[in-house]
């Protein structure tokens, strides 16, 4: 039998067993500390963002991002339907009300032109969100400058999503640097891993500080025990922002393997008949990098002789783990009810979409057995005919 392959495995360093060893040998075992001062600094510096606050999760960042910018109760906010569900859970954790924005199929990201449509519509009626979560899709930024543009001018607060797009950069600048708020995932799945964790950016140097207070416990600064306000536990760990900062000093290298194995896919596969990948969009004055974290196409099964989810079966059978395009939020049964602006983009990428093994430390021997196994289907149809 041959050995699994993983969608988007961790991939570790040397580095990072001595970031943690050095965790251990000066007892920075608590949450705080060295490391994660050094890792919060390392990431500014990386991104060029004026403040970092290291979180338990992606998650984490997205709740203290709506609570330190008093988004709660009452409040719309205006979220990407195509994307995974902790871009929205938060709204509930503060009981603002979620609406969903359709995809564009040139970036499977939020479609712009609509956007910037429906908040201008909101602004006539006097309805406009509080804010706009804007997810950057599978390494890949959304169209940011006319959203951002617009939620400025309109007076709405803007967050980026930017858990699966660490490294990506729009107009030379990195993805979740836009906004009021932007933050990244470290899951074991991303493109560099703390195994679990996040990080919170931002301008704003009140709403940094607010976030690192809610998160630890929102004890005031008096030496007994104090709090105004509810707090949360979610800081990282010493030892895990070890492991970030190692993983963070590769985080190009792991960009460029991401983009030669999404590159061989295209090469290999691209001619084959009904398969699209993911379009790299071609926006910003000065372009826009992905970093291909997940290589995702779409499968016409018309053309291509079967669809997306018998691929799947296919590959799951030959051991190697392929998933199928998020499930649009306006589609999951959790935020039944919930107003949406178009959808069926969304829809479609859902229907036909899988995401491919894109871990960076693949090697050319496991890709070519995910290929052989793509190529195989649409054979099957050939000899069926
Ligand atoms: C788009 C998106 N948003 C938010 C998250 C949440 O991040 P975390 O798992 O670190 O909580 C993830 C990943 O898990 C994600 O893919």
């Amino acid at each position: 039998m041959h050995e699994r392959i993983y969608l988007s495995p961790p991939h570790l360093g040397q580095r990072e067993e001595q970031l943690v060893l050095e965790a251990f040998r000066t007892n920075w075992i608590a949450p705080l500390g060295p490391h994660v001062d050094a890792f919060e600094q390392e990431l500014c510096a990386y991104t060029g963002a004026p403040h970092a606050v290291a979180l338990s999760s992606g998650t984490a960042a997205l709740h203290l991002a709506l609570a330190a910018l008093d988004i709660g109760a009452g409040d719309e906010v205006w979220v990407s339907t195509l994307t995974f569900a902790a871009s929205v859970f938060p709204l509930h954790y503060v009981g603002a009300t979620p609406v969903f924005v359709d995809a564009d199929l040139g970036s499977w990201n939020m479609d712009p032109v609509l956007f910037v449509e429906a908040l201008h519509d909101a602004a006539r009626r006097n309805a406009l969100p509080r804010a706009v979560v804007l997810v950057h899709l599978y390494g890949q930024c959304a169209d940011v400058e006319p959203i951002a543009y617009a939620c400025k001018t309109l007076g709405v607060l803007l967050i980026e999503d930017a858990a699966e797009a660490l490294g990506a950069t729009y107009d030379g600048r990195a993805a979740g640097t836009f906004g009021d708020v932007g933050f990244y995932s470290f899951n074991g799945n991303k493109i560099i891993t703390t195994s679990g964790g996040g990080m919170l950016v931002t301008p704003h140097a009140q709403v940094a500080q607010r976030v690192r207070a809610l998160a630890t416990q929102a004890r005031e600064p008096v030496p007994h025990y104090e709090h105004r306000q509810l707090g949360y536990n979610y800081r990282l760990s010493n030892v895990l922002a070890g492991i970030g900062r190692g993983q963070l000093e590769q985080l190009d290298a792991r960009v460029a393997a991401r983009r030669a194995v999404s590159e061989r896919y295209q090469t290999r596969l691209g001619a084959l008949p009904g398969i699209a990948f993911m379009p790299e969009a071609r926006y910003g004055r000065d372009g826009m990098r992905s970093t291909r974290w997940l290589t995702t196409l779409t499968i016409d099964a018309a053309r291509f002789g079967a669809n997306c989810e018998t691929v799947r079966v296919a590959l799951e059978a030959q051991q190697i783990e392929a998933r199928p395009v998020w499930k649009p939020m306006h589609q999951q049964p959790i935020f039944a009810g919930c107003r949406v602006f178009g959808g069926g983009v969304a829809d479609a990428l859902f229907a036909e979409g899988l995401c491919l093994p894109s871990g960076s430390s693949l090697t050319e021997a496991q890709q070519e057995r995910v290929i052989s196994v793509v190529q195989s289907c649409v054979q099957t149809r050939s000899a069926a005919a």
